[in-house]
Order: structure tokens, then sequence, then C-alpha cells
């Protein structure tokens, strides 16, 4: 077990990549709190998880990350319940669709506000309150590199977010909290099929592109291990191959 001892925080722990990370990182040894907006449906999560791990290795925490508040609170019950905290995992995250000539500013601030302050709020408390070192994962997005109408913000958002992952690995280096970010191509989870651009063929997905949360969360369970010890201000590409075909 690679994080034997360990604590993480996965924020958007309720479904999709957020579950299946803390499913992986609860198999590595690592005790985990799960984020995100809504008790109800963290309940279910942690149920779910339970099956197969200790239910002393698992909390839940209410926190919109978009509010600094409610992340500090989010750390503190996270460090009163487990005693430390080693694992940052910014998942949460949040897409809507318009277009650009249809846009207001609040349109970028809500988008903005989760997927990129959102984790910014996480890494800063990472750097004031992770004492003994750590890593922190931010899952970014292949519209960081390419992309599709109706997503601008989205796509601004998570290419900002491999930028302040950058940033963010060379100020952490000092501190020993290196800084990684995931790059997930097309995932099999609600936020891919409820994509207005999927389901009117904007954006065609060959079935064969398509990873599962699993995928998502193995990569980001290796870069939050002591195997990636000397792999600090990364982007690690998870989808298949997808952006590499002309
Ligand atoms: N599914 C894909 O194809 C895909 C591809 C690339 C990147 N991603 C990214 O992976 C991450 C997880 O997405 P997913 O596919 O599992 O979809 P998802 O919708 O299941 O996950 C997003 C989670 O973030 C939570 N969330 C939203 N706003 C929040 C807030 N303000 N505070 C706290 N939590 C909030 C949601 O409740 C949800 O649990 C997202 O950052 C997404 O952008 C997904």
């Amino acid at each position: 077990m690679q994080l034997e001892g360990r604590v993480a925080i996965v924020t958007g722990a309720a479904g999709g990549i957020g579950l299946a990370t803390a499913r992986a990182l609860l198999r590595e040894g690592a005790r985990v709190m799960l984020a995100g907006r809504h008790q109800d449906t963290l309940d279910r999560a942690r149920t779910e998880l339970e099956r197969d791990a200790p239910a002393q290795h698992i909390a839940t925490g209410t926190c919109d990350v978009a509010h600094e508040d409610q992340v500090q609170d989010l750390v503190r019950a996270t460090l009163r319940q487990f005693g430390r905290w080693d694992v940052a995992v910014n998942n949460a995250g949040v897409m809507h669709f318009k277009p650009i000539a249809e846009q207001v500013a609040d349109d970028w601030r809500a988008t903005l506000d989760v997927d990129l302050i959102g984790a910014f709020h996480l890494i800063k408390h990472a750097f004031l309150l992770m004492e003994g070192g750590g890593a922190v994962v931010n899952v970014s997005s292949v519209h960081a590199c390419a992309t599709e109408q109706l997503v601008a913000p989205y796509a601004a958002a998570k290419a900002a977010l491999l930028s302040l992952t950058r940033s963010a690995a060379i100020e952490g280096k000092p501190k020993r909290i290196r800084v990684n970010a995931v790059v997930p191509g097309a995932i099999d989870t609600p936020m891919l099929w409820d994509n207005p651009n999927v389901k009117s063929g904007a954006e065609t997905i060959d079935p064969a592109d398509v990873g599962a949360p699993g995928d998502v969360a193995a990569a980001i369970v290796f870069l939050a291990s002591p195997q990636a010890a000397f792999v600090n201000g990364s982007a690690l590409l998870v989808d298949g191959g997808r952006l590499a075909h002309l």
C-alpha cells in the first residue's frame, strides 16, 4: 500500500472521477475526507465506499470550493478528524454551455470560481497547513489543450489550472509539497454524456477513446504517491491517446 497512514481530501467526491479517486486512495491505505456540496450525496458515496474500506478511514465534509471560508473549515475538520493532511485532489468542476456572444462576466465567474479559484483555495490552505509536506493533484481537462464551441470559460479555466499547477509547484517545493495535474480526455461519467456538444454531435467521441473514472483515479494516486517523488509541476495526459490524432 503506497499511501498507508496518509490523509487525503478529495473535492467533488460524491460521484464520477472524485468517487473513483476516493476509492483508489482508500485501497492504497489512505484515510479520505470526501468533500462536496450536498451531505445526502456524500452519505451515499460513503456508504458505497464502506463496502470495501474501513468506516474509520472515511469522513465527509460539505464544502462549496468557490468559498474560501468553507474550504478552510473543511481543512480544519480534516485535521480534527484525522490529525494530519498529506494529499489534496482538486477534482470539483463545472461546465456551462453558452455562445461567447451571449455570455456575460457572471457566466465566466460561475465557472472560474469553481474550476480555477476553488483549486487555488485548497492549494493555499495546503501551503498553510500541510505541515509535513505532501502532494496536490489538480484535475484539468483536454479542453486545456483543444476545445469545442460553447465552453470558452471551462477551456480557459482548465488551461489556467495547468498554469496554476506550475506556479504552485514552484512555491510548494520549499514546503515539500509537490503539485501536479491530470489532464483527462473523455471519461465515462454523466458530465461527458450530458454535454450538449456530445449530444448534438458537434463533439464526436470514438467509443475507443472513452476511459473509466478509475483510469483517471489511477493516475491521481500515482501522482499523490511516493512513486512520484520527483514529479512536480507536470501535467499527465490521461486520454487513451485521443489528443494524439490529427
Ligand atoms: N468526465 C469527463 O469526460 C471529464 C474530462 C475531463 C475533465 N473532467 C474533470 O473531472 C472532474 C470530475 O468530473 P466528473 O466527470 O467526475 O463529473 P462530476 O460532475 O461527477 O464531478 C464534478 C463534481 O464536482 C462537484 N462540484 C461542482 N461544483 C462544486 C463546488 N462549487 N464545490 C464543490 N464541489 C463541486 C459536483 O457536485 C460533482 O460531484 C471535473 O473537474 C471535470 O471538469 C471530466
